[in-house]
């Protein structure tokens, strides 16, 4: 078999040497370009299957070539592009993914990472072959997950209840972290800063499916992540924009069910304008609480407040969380105190669920026939199987 032809373009002679050495050793056929226009140029002529391009070159900056390499391509060609950035940028990641970039890595690297991220590429576009898979309409359910107060395990429960869905269940799930200030999926997940986030996603003007597909991070758990931003001044932009652009949420929100059997969001305790927005938008809201005082006592003011708002019973839904710990409340006072039946119950594991998260491996991943992954697949198996009621019922 021909090997794989790279072609590297950057300015710098350098990282051209280094570059070229690391394909060289793997088994790649290298070509060189020192420049944008030099990089088109050669694209065009010797047809390289992967390209790597600096994003600060002469002439042509890397934005503007991989412009116009799209451009020339034919119908139903497409290169891979990895550009080289400087700095992990958001904003300029976007900017790579508009221009046509498929993945982007900052310098300084890791070789191997480099080399892993060209294999996934190359791969990838080894499969794209034949004609494009209609997709089947998604449920486009949005499901929220609203903490009683902070540390009852919103976030936990979030994340291993997408990933029973998305595994077990076999659904299309996304992910939104929603606490903007001080998101912390990252941790839960093992991800590095450089992803972009939710401000990106709200910042768009014309946003669509494509470009909202790129903005969130596919992860090896399943999952499609649209991350929270890495700096707590960052929420600010997402709440800027909220207040002057209401639209902006509920396009994103939108988008979102067009592409995800389920969206869960992992929301922030605040009542503020974005959560109010959420709850509005929502088809259910998870209320996770554990069974102590002043959860209870949270409870009840965020059932008042629903009921304010004028929801249904049945879209507002207690997640009793740790259910068996020993609190000195069990969930007969729990309910009495609340005037209302919890919904679900996951138990209480306090070990595999802070090995899971100091790990970066959530437990649905990694364990999930233990406890407390079959207390997590059975909620997830109630969710889905309550939609599936519904919708027997709205064919009925
Ligand atoms: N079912 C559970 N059993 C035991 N510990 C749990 C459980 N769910 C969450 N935890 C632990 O509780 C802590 C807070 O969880 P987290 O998901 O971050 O809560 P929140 O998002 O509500 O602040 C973490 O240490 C987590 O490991
Ligand atoms: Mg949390």
């Amino acid at each position: 078999m021909a090997a794989t032809r790279v072609l590297v373009a950057d300015d710098d002679p350098n990282i051209q040497r280094v570059l070229a050495f690391t394909l060289k050793q793997e088994g790649y056929e290298v070509l060189v370009a020192s420049d944008g226009a030099q990089a088109v140029a050669t694209a065009r002529e010797s047809r390289p299957e992967l390209i790597l391009m600096d994003v600060a070159m002469p002439v042509l900056d890397g934005y503007a070539a991989t412009e116009q390499i799209r451009a020339g391509e034919e119908a139903g060609t497409h290169v891979p592009i990895i550009l080289l950035s400087s700095g992990a940028d958001a904003a300029q990641r976007v900017r790579g993914i508009r221009a046509g970039a498929d993945d982007e890595i900052v310098k300084p690297f890791h070789p191997s990472e480099l080399i892993a991220r060209i294999r996934a590429l190359v791969a990838r576009s080894g499969d794209v072959a034949g004609p494009p898979q209609p997709e089947r309409a998604t449920f486009g359910r949005l499901c929220l997950f609203y903490g009683a107060k902070g540390g009852v395990g919103t976030t936990t429960i979030a994340i291993n209840t997408g990933i029973a869905l998305a595994r077990d269940l076999k659904r299309r799930v996304g992910l939104i972290d929603a606490n903007l200030q001080f998101g912390d999926h990252r941790v839960f997940l093992d991800l590095g800063l450089e992803s972009a986030s939710i401000v990106n996603a709200m910042s768009e003007v014309d946003l669509d499916l494509d470009l909202l597909r790129k903005l969130m991070v596919a992860h090896r758990s399943g999952l499609a992540l649209l991350l929270a931003p890495t700096s707590p001044e960052s929420a600010d932009i997402v709440m800027e924009r909220q207040r002057a652009q209401p639209d902006s949420l509920s396009r994103l929100l939108s988008l979102c069910r067009s592409a995800y059997d389920y969206t869960l969001v992992d929301m922030a305790k605040a009542i503020d304008d974005l959560n109010l927005q959420l709850f509005d938008e929502a088809d259910v809201i998870f209320v996770v609480l554990n069974a102590d005082l002043s959860c209870l006592k949270n409870v009840q003011l965020v059932l008042r407040t629903m009921d304010n708002l004028g929801y249904e019973r049945s879209k507002v839904q207690l997640v009793l969380n740790r259910s068996n710990a020993y609190t000195g409340i069990n969930i007969k006072n729990a309910e009495s105190v609340l005037g209302r039946k919890i919904d679900h119950q996951v138990i209480n594991e306090y070990r595999a669920a802070i090995g899971a998260l100091n790990s970066g491996e959530p437990f649905m991943s990694s364990r999930p026939d233990g406890p407390l992954g079959k207390s997590v697949t059975e909620f997830a198996r109630a969710l889905d199987a309550e939609l599936a009621a519904e919708t027997a019922a709205a064919g009925a």
